[in-house]
Order: structure tokens, then sequence, then C-alpha cells
């Protein structure tokens, strides 16, 4: 199914970790319509070496780079740029981790250390992106930047720990840092806020299982899958959606919007 939405687009893919991410079903559907990346992703992923097999499918270099540093990033832009023979039309962030959930710690009884570091890695790795690209004039005019969120960000998911504050700030870094890349450059910024999907992230979040089934039933669409973020992920950087910027956009099946649907008033009704 290619349309060609991205023919003579150039960009960097950041987060594809195994074939369940999100970041690697959009390589792969970017590549359908035609775009030309890079893959990046932390060194220590790369160790864990699957990326590899990705490139190779879709005819990309891999860059390593801790999305935490500064250093890492200019390396990770220049060396985009010169392999693609010029600017960026497009760039996916892709990116979150907590240790926080990693180890157990409940959301009231928080390593602070932990916090700071899964915040850094989280949100503010998407400015430190973006200031990268910004002052390197790396990107071409009418490009797309778009990051990953979830609605944890706006409500209470008790499991979800930290990285609930973690989203707001990334969808406030989205808003803030847009305002200046629009004016600027013509270059639009968005997150998108993706339903509960089974990737190594997604499935690191205590009782992932429930949620994902409770998402499920709320949602008259369903629950919107990796490959169904990555086809919409494919509009918000084709020329479609030009005008579209300093959103946070709900792509979840309509849970968003739910409050109680049948299939779960089922299950409290005798
Ligand atoms: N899976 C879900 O339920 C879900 C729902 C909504 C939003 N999201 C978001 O989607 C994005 C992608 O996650 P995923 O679900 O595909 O899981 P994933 O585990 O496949 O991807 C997360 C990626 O972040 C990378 N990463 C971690 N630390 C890094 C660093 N310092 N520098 C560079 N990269 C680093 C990991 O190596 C990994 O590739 C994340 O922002 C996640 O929060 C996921």
């Amino acid at each position: 199914m290619s349309h060609n939405l991205l023919k003579g687009k150039k960009g960097i893919i950041f987060g594809a970790l195994d074939e369940n991410s999100i970041a690697w079903k959009t390589a792969e559907r970017v590549h359908e319509e035609g775009g030309k990346f890079v893959l990046t992703n932390a060194p220590v992923a790369m160790r864990m070496g699957q990326i590899n097999a990705l490139a190779e499918k879709t005819g990309s270099k891999v860059i390593p780079a801790d999305a935490t540093s500064i250093e890492d990033l200019e390396n990770l832009v220049d060396q985009a740029m010169e392999i693609l023979g010029g600017k960026i039309d497009f760039v996916l962030h892709s990116i979150g981790m907590s240790i926080n959930v990693r180890k157990g710690n409940h959301y009231t009884d928080q390593n602070y250390d932990w916090t700071q570091k899964g915040t850094d890695v989280s949100a503010t790795s998407f400015h430190k992106v973006m200031q990268t690209l910004y002052k390197k004039d790396a990107m071409n005019d009418w490009g797309s930047i778009v990051a990953l969120t979830y609605m944890a960000a706006q409500r209470v998911f008790p499991d979800y720990n930290d990285m609930a504050d973690n989203k707001a700030l990334l969808e406030s870094i989205a808003r803030s840092f847009g305002y200046f890349f629009g004016r600027d450059k013509k270059v639009r910024v968005n997150t998108i806020s993706q339903s509960p999907t089974p990737t190594t992230a997604g499935s690191g979040v205590k009782g992932f299982d429930g949620f994902i089934s409770y998402a499920e039933k709320m949602s008259p669409l369903g629950n919107a899958t990796a490959l169904d973020c990555a086809n919409y992920t494919v509009t918000l950087f084709s020329d479609l959606t030009r005008k579209v910027t300093l959103q946070n956009l709900f792509h979840d099946g309509g849970f968003s919007n739910m409050g109680v649907s049948d299939a779960v008033m089922e299950t409290f009704t005798k």
C-alpha cells in the first residue's frame, strides 16, 4: 500500500529497538512511501543488535546516539545530512524510559536521581534534538517533527508513574519549540498520543495487559496498533498536513473522548 507520499523526503528516525517498536513500523512504512532516512538509537540499544536488520531492509545507515547527549546529537545531525545529501524533512522522536517504572518504585516513593534521568531521556531529549536541528539550520522549510506521547499527560493512570509527568513536559516542549520552529523555519512540531501498544517500553508498565484490554473495550474503533501509528505519522511527514502544528493529536480509536462504553458497562451489570 504505497502512495509515494514521502518521495524525495529525508529524515531521522529515533527509537527502533525491535520489530514491535513503533519506530520500527514507522521506518518500514516511511521506506514504502519513498522516504530516505538515517536510523538512530542509544549505543546500549545497538548492542542488543536488531536494528541492523531494519537498516538492511530499508537501505538505511545506523548512527548511534544517546539522545541526552548534545555531542552525540550534533554528530548525528551532521552525519545524517552528509549521508542523505542535504537538509532534513522529517524527524521521529520515539523514545521513552523510566528507571522508577523499571525498578518498580511506586509514584509516591521515587528515587529522584532516577526521576531526573527518566525526564532527561523521555522529555528533555526532545528539546535537545530540536535545539540541535534548529541551531544547525538542519531542517528544510515545511519539514515535520513528531514525538510520541500518552494520554497519562492529561488524565490519571496510576501505574504510568513518573512517565505521566515526562509526557506532560514532552507535549509542552512540542508546543513551545514548535512556535519558534514554525515562525523561523516553517517547520511543524506535533505529538501523537498513541493507544497502549505491546512494545518493550509499553509492556514495562505494571498491569499492562489489563490496561490494553480496558482501552480496547472503551474505544469505539479499538486500540490503534503500532502499524496504525506508523501510517498516521506518514501523513504528518507528508505535504498533506503542512498547516498542522503545536498539536497533541490523539490516535487512540476514540478512547480519549469516551466516558464509558457498552462493553465496559457489561462487565459491571449482571
Ligand atoms: N507502547 C505504548 O503503549 C506507548 C503508548 C503511547 C506512547 N508510547 C511512546 O512511544 C515511544 C516509543 O516507544 P515504544 O512503545 O515503541 O517502545 P520501545 O521500547 O520499542 O522504544 C523505546 C525506545 O527508546 C530508546 N531509548 C531509550 N533511551 C534512549 C536514549 N538515551 N537515547 C536514545 N534512545 C533511547 C530505546 O532504545 C527504544 O528504542 C515512546 O516515547 C513511548 O513512551 C508508547
